[in-house]
């Protein structure tokens, strides 16, 4: 079913505006957008407060509701971001078992008139037929530059050289895990932003992807 409906997938490490540019490639041609981040950080947030067993992950039932995220009926949209959950988060999603309860949702997440799905393995395991994957990184500390100014902005203090630890530690977790580790597809294409605003970057996929459209 999935292989008639047109899939953009963006994979890459944490803080590498992978959230940013999916949204808005997604907005851009009025396709879906899968954060597939957010349901391990659900999985995780929901196992850091029951205290309950990993294995148990199945259980979970995210449910998404006009752009807001809902665990149990309370809206954990903010409290999925915090540091401690995204730390926190690059070691459950190394478990088999959570990344087994989590697929279905992901594939069920492709629907007309199209996909864009952002995440580690979306272009390797989950939608390893799309036409268009997109693998993108920027430097350890770019990332760290950039989530430095957003914790900033939101009034929050940061400190660079321990968020740029963290997200090294948290590319490593991500890249050497057995399970779906970070990694391209091999006929992915790579795109370093560490030098690109926002905008080019949307230029860059959109521009990929009628190139993609016009060779099928
Ligand atoms: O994209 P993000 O920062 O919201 O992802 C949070 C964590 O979830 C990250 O440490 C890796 C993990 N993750 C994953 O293993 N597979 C995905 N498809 C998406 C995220």
């Amino acid at each position: 079913m999935t292989d008639c409906i047109p899939v953009i997938t963006l994979d890459g490490p944490a803080a590498s505006g992978k959230g940013t540019i999916a949204s808005r490639v997604a907005d851009a041609l009025g396709f879906h957008y899968l954060d597939s981040g957010a349901l391990y950080r659900i999985a995780t947030l929901d196992a850091l407060s029951k205290g309950i067993d990993l294995d148990d992950a199945q259980a979970l039932s995210p449910v998404f509701e006009g752009g807001r995220i809902l665990l149990d009926g309370r809206d954990v949209t903010t409290a999925i971001r915090a540091e401690e959950v995204s730390s926190a988060t690059s070691r459950v999603a190394v478990v088999p078992g959570v990344r087994a309860a989590l697929f279905a949702l992901q594939k069920n997440a492709a629907r007309l008139p199209g996909l864009v799905a952002d995440g580690r393995d979306m272009g390797t395991v989950v939608f390893p037929e799309a036409p268009l994957k997109v693998f993108m990184t920027a430097t350890a500390r770019v990332r760290a530059e950039r989530r430095y100014c957003q914790l900033l902005e939101r009034g929050e203090t940061a400190d660079l050289e321990a968020l740029t630890a963290d997200l090294e530690e948290r590319d490593r977790r991500d890249s050497q895990r057995a399970t779906a580790p970070l990694k391209p597809a091999e006929d992915a294409r790579l795109l370093d932003t560490s030098c690109m605003g926002i905008e080019e970057v949307v230029k860059k996929v959109l521009e990929w992807w009628d190139e993609t459209k016009k060779l099928s």
